[in-house]
């Protein structure tokens, strides 16, 4: 079951991470590395800006609001109780010494400056106040315009930044999709066998998301949390060391959380994705066999299956929500703590002098910036975790080397113009290793004769012509074109002449005109008209409304399986092939849509090489030659007349066949 096989290989995905893919990643990074270096310039700047705003701080209120020339006294210096603190002016300053001169009962005069208690401030008059602090007040409201320029600036780098890297991101996202879709579109039919189609759609969607946000948010907050916790580390350091030292000592306990926390959240992530994934392939499946599952009534069935499904991805949910809503909080009390560590000390470092008021402040505004980029490190960590797994499973799909083997241009012949002949030598071919499908097979097919393949059910007919066309290789043998093997020609110029009819054709969604001149590069009014006259179409196009113009749905369900085998033979009528190969339904078809079929697929053979795949005998009887295939071996060839003489195989076919 597709379910099972995809939870198989999430989980052996998801446990090895591995930074090397980062490595690999960057080839669809480097066309982009100005803007990546522009971004990081970006950063460095925002943060150095992010950084400077409490220092400004601490300089506007330790320079001007409550200057460092103030100092304490004891007043009492026995008790040590009451601290006075003094304001001190420079005499020298103009107009100063009058007003010291005018209150003289208030200051009291040390050679060039005077000193007065704050407490006593108020006592002075309003304008004498303004003009002894005068230079404190432009000075506070010159570092207030600065700081007002440094978060304009700060807003128009962070835009600028997020722009560049979203930008940047969404690029690299698409280029991957496209490398990823160019790379599945040409990978040998053999691993399509093997991946489930809902699982390779995921990669090209999810893991392509996922993958974008690495490159946008994680990157670019990452990087910039680290350069911010290290710049505020250095800058507490630089303010006051041993303050620093006090504050951080609960770094140690926040590390020890962020690792738990990373590992945890890794593990509940993984679950997550693991169900997500179920959750799709079910859906997918579900969808693609709603028919099965509607016959055999099996709804309540699929629905409980998909109930408990549902019910562990909304478990994993909750077990993420869980760890986060721990760790959150644990960092919001370690902030706490840190916080209530630096007012305590920065406190009574205040009062004793050794700590400036506005360091403190400083100080205070840093520990609430410090712990923000801990707790979005540790979040995005697990981002990181996912786009990784992501990567290693886009990575795993790119490195599928299976893809429809050219010919190295040394080897390669020269390009295939007409077919004069079609050889198999001892060809045999197994799609599983051992199980043999076809075994030695040998016959040839010259040029304008028309060979018909007939044979039970599972003898390997389909398989056969799975060679012709290179959908495979022969795992033993070689199928010769016009002489030569046919693994030297380019796939692109055999699969131009060749043209092939499947038992169940496939049709794209979009108009009937568009999926006829599937094959052929250009198709006027006049060739399209013939064709829907040679191929019997026309009276299906003239039954529509919209004519050729009629879109068909997805796969063309939306016509009868005949019709839709109709319109297969106009797309290869259209592409005028040399070869035709028609692979005829099994499913049951109305005697007047098989006689339609028969003279469509008589106007298309005229004057060309073809194989038919014949259930029905009426298909095969005006064959140049009949080949009987039984569990992948030749056992009658001859023409009609010749196989009924034998009265082997073909013959009791003939006779129960009426
Ligand atoms: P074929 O698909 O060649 O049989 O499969 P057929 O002769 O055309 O049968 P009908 O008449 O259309 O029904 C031959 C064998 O190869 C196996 C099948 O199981 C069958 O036994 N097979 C086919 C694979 O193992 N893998 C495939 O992808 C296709
Ligand atoms: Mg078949």
């Amino acid at each position: 079951m597709v379910s099972g096989n995809s939870r198989f290989s999430e989980e052996k995905l998801g446990k090895s991470y591995d930074l090397k893919l980062l490595g690999r990643l960057l080839p669809f990074a480097k066309p982009y590395k100005l803007l990546f270096l522009c971004s990081i310039f970006l950063v460095v700047m925002i943060t150095l800006m992010d950084l400077s705003i409490p220092y400004i701080t601490k300089i506007t209120i330790d320079t001007y609001i409550v200057p460092s020339t103030d100092f304490f006294v004891s007043e009492t210096p026995g008790e040590g109780q009451k601290k006075t603190r003094y304001l001190s002016v420079r005499m020298k300053q103009p107009g100063v010494a009058s007003i010291v001169g005018n209150y003289p009962e208030l200051f009291r005069v040390k050679g060039e400056s005077a000193v007065i208690p704050y407490e006593w401030l108020s006592r002075l008059q309003e304008e004498d106040l303004a003009n002894l602090r005068g230079r404190d007040f432009s000075g506070v409201t010159r570092m207030v315009l600065f700081l007002l320029v440094i978060v304009c600036t700060n807003f128009i780098f962070n835009f600028a930044q997020m722009m560049i890297m979203e930008y940047t991101g969404q690029k690299i996202m698409h280029d991957l999709r496209i490398t990823l879709f160019d790379h599945i579109q040409h990978l040998d039919l053999a691993f399509f066998n093997r991946n489930p189609v809902g699982r390779l759609v995921t990669r090209a969607t999810n893991d392509i998301q996922n993958m974008h946000e690495m490159f946008t948010s994680v990157i670019t907050f990452v990087f910039k949390d680290l350069f911010l916790l290290v710049g505020i580390t250095v800058v507490l350091f630089t303010i006051n060391f041993k303050l620093a030292l006090m504050s951080l000592m609960v770094l140690p306990v926040v590390l020890y959380f962020a690792v738990q926390f990373a590992n945890v959240a890794r593990e509940a992530f993984r679950t997550l994705r693991i169900k997500l994934a179920e959750i799709n392939s079910r859906f997918a499946e579900t969808i693609e066999g709603v028919r099965i599952i509607q016959l055999f009534r099996q709804e309540v069935n699929n629905y409980k299956a998909f109930k408990r499904i549902n019910r562990e991805h909304f478990l994993a949910g909750m077990k993420q929500v869980r760890v986060f809503a721990v760790f959150l909080p644990v960092i919001e009390i370690m902030g706490s703590v840190a916080l209530a560590t630096v007012i305590l000390y920065g406190g009574s470092g205040i009062l004793s002098g050794t700590i400036t008021l506005g360091a403190l402040v400083a100080f205070i505004s840093y520990m609430r910036m410090f712990f923000r980029p801990i707790r979005d490190i540790a979040e995005k960590f697990s981002v990181m975790q996912n786009a990784m797994s992501s990567a290693e499973r886009i990575f795993l799909i790119l490195d599928q080397g299976q893809m429809v083997a050219e010919p190295a241009s040394d080897e390669g012949l020269p390009e295939f113009k007409k077919l004069t002949g079609l050889n198999f030598e001892n060809v045999s071919f197994s799609y599983i290793p051992g199980e043999m499908v076809l075994k030695d097979i040998s016959f040839q097919v010259r040029a304008g004769e028309t060979v018909a393949v007939v044979g039970p059910t599972g003898a390997g007919k389909t398989s056969l012509i799975n060679l012709i066309v290179r959908f495979y290789d022969p795992t033993k043998g070689r199928v010769l074109v016009n002489g030569n093997d046919i693994k030297y020609y380019p796939s692109k110029s055999i699969r131009s002449r060749f043209a092939l009819v499947t038992q169940d054709p496939f049709l794209f969604s979009g108009t009937i005109r568009d999926n006829i001149a599937q094959g052929s590069r250009t198709l006027t009014g006049q060739q399209l008209s013939h064709i829907l006259t040679a191929s019997n179409c026309r009276y299906l196009t003239d039954s529509l409304p919209d004519g050729v113009d009629t879109i068909l749905s997805e796969r063309g369900t939306s016509i009868s399986s005949g019709e839709r085998q109709l319109i297969s033979i106009a797309r290869a009528l259209a592409s005028d092939p040399d070869l035709i190969i028609f692979d005829e339904a099994t499913s049951y078809i109305d005697s007047e849509t098989e006689h339609k079929i028969q003279s469509a697929m008589k106007t298309l053979m005229a004057g060309r090489t073809s194989i038919l795949i014949a259930h029905r005998l009426s298909t095969a009887r005006n064959a140049d030659r009949i080949i009987a295939l039984r569990q992948g071996e030749i056992i009658e060839t001859g023409s009609h007349d010749e196989l009924i003489q034998q009265q082997g195989y073909y013959s009791r076919l003939n006779a129960l066949q009426g």
